[in-house]
């Protein structure tokens, strides 16, 4: 018999650990669909809320590239460039829940075994905003969706109750996660934002209010490039800009980081990451800090909108590196990994004899011989 891909993440069983995360691959039926027919595990929709949403004009994602062997970094698409990162300001769904709910019914008529999220968001300023949360955790749940991921982590909502803005605030993603799970019979996922400055923090308040698991990172806070010939962000309305959120490669080692400091502090708990995948080696880094599931945007997004060929690779890979090393299950390799990451103190030094000061290494110039004075 080979490795066993399947996995059981908060009490559910997925074919396999890898999902479609919530962004545009997951936002209408049809895509959820496809992406389920193409191999993935789970999906997690696109956010949904009960405000009216107008996104910006023009388009809402772009891709920065690098060109190897030099420096230059833009949005331009050329030849030979290779993906740096998404950057987007789209808001969460502009569909409203009466859209989404008899579609989340349909998804789960259509394919009962597979795994399907709803990503849901709503206001936290007043006992009415917090009303809605319950308001759209009991209409997806009674659609037969298998879980709840609570948006605490859009990074650009102007309203101060939102998404990363309540991110940050402890009380309240503490609260959110209660109110709920109140209502929930299914298990509930907080989605936070890497952009505090102790997420530990944010993640003990959402298991202190009831969370099953944490989900890390939605994208980074960030800003386009400004071209050096028009002297105009890559990315504005009218010249105006306002700040979005970074995904794709380059945030994988940041996300990295943020995972490792909740893994560490919560050993027994569970977490999916996110971030950066686009095949098993990425997602191998997640899995070794101790993440149970992983989930694709940025990679998935210029893969024929929901990452078929993305998924296949690395439903393969993770086939091939488990029987190469004897892996039967997830559960062999998740979390071997977690305490490699420790203090800075605690990284050994050489001793006065074999101290280079690590001048032997790229990217430093060779350390100057010691002058001797002549007498
Ligand atoms: C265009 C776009 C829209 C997104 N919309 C949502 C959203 O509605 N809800 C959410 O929780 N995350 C959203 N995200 C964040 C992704 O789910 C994911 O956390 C992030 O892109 C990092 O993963 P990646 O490096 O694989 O792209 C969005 C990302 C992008 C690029």
């Amino acid at each position: 018999m080979g490795p066993q891909l399947s996995v059981s993440f908060t009490g559910l069983r997925f074919d396999n650990p890898f999902l479609l995360a919530s962004a545009p691959p997951t936002e209408s039926d049809s895509n959820i669909m496809r992406a389920f027919d193409a191999g993935w595990g789970g999906v997690v929709t696109k956010t949904i809320g009960l405000h009216p949403v107008v996104n910006v004009a023009g388009p809402k994602t772009r891709f920065l590239r690098a060109t190897p062997d030099s420096p230059h970094l833009s949005m331009q698409r050329r030849p030979g460039s290779a993906l740096h990162s998404s950057w987007n300001w789209e808001l969460i769904s502009d569909k409203t829940i009466d859209w989404w709910v008899p579609r989340l019914g349909r998804i789960k008529q259509a394919y009962p075994s597979r795994i399907l999220v709803a990503s849901i968001m709503a206001g936290s300023g007043s006992d009415e905003e917090l009303a809605n949360w319950q308001t759209l955790a009991v209409a997806c749940q009674n659609e037969g969706v298998d879980a709840l991921e609570l948006n605490l982590s859009c990074p650009h909502m102007d309203r101060k109750d939102m998404g990363s803005n309540i991110g940050k605030d402890q009380e309240l993603i503490s609260i959110v996660a209660q109110v709920v799970k109140q209502v929930s019979r299914v298990p509930v996922w907080a989605k936070l934002t890497p952009s505090t400055t102790d997420i530990v923090e944010e993640a003990r308040a959402a298991f202190l209010g009831g969370a099953d698991a944490i989900t890390s990172s939605n994208t980074f806070p960030s800003l386009p490039l400004i071209d050096p010939e028009t002297l105009e962000f890559e990315m504005n309305v009218d010249g105006m800009v306002s700040s979005g959120g970074l995904g794709g490669p380059a945030i994988l080692p940041l996300s990295m980081a943020k995972m490792a400091e909740l893994t560490q502090a919560f050993p027994d708990k569970a977490f999916s990451g996110i971030g950066g995948i686009a095949d098993f080696s990425h997602a191998l880094n997640y899995f070794l800090l101790g993440c149970g599931t992983v989930q694709v945007c940025t990679a998935a997004m210029l893969d024929h909108a929901v990452g078929p060929n993305v998924v296949h690779r690395l439903l393969s890979e993770m086939r091939t590196a488990m029987e190469r090393r004897g892996w039967e299950t997830l559960e062999d390799f998740r979390g071997i990994r977690r305490d490699r990451v420790v203090p800075h103190s605690r990284i050994r030094r050489p001793d006065a004899k074999a101290y280079h000061g690590g001048y032997e290494a790229e990217g430093y110039a060779a350390p100057e011989a010691p002058t001797t004075t002549k007498a």
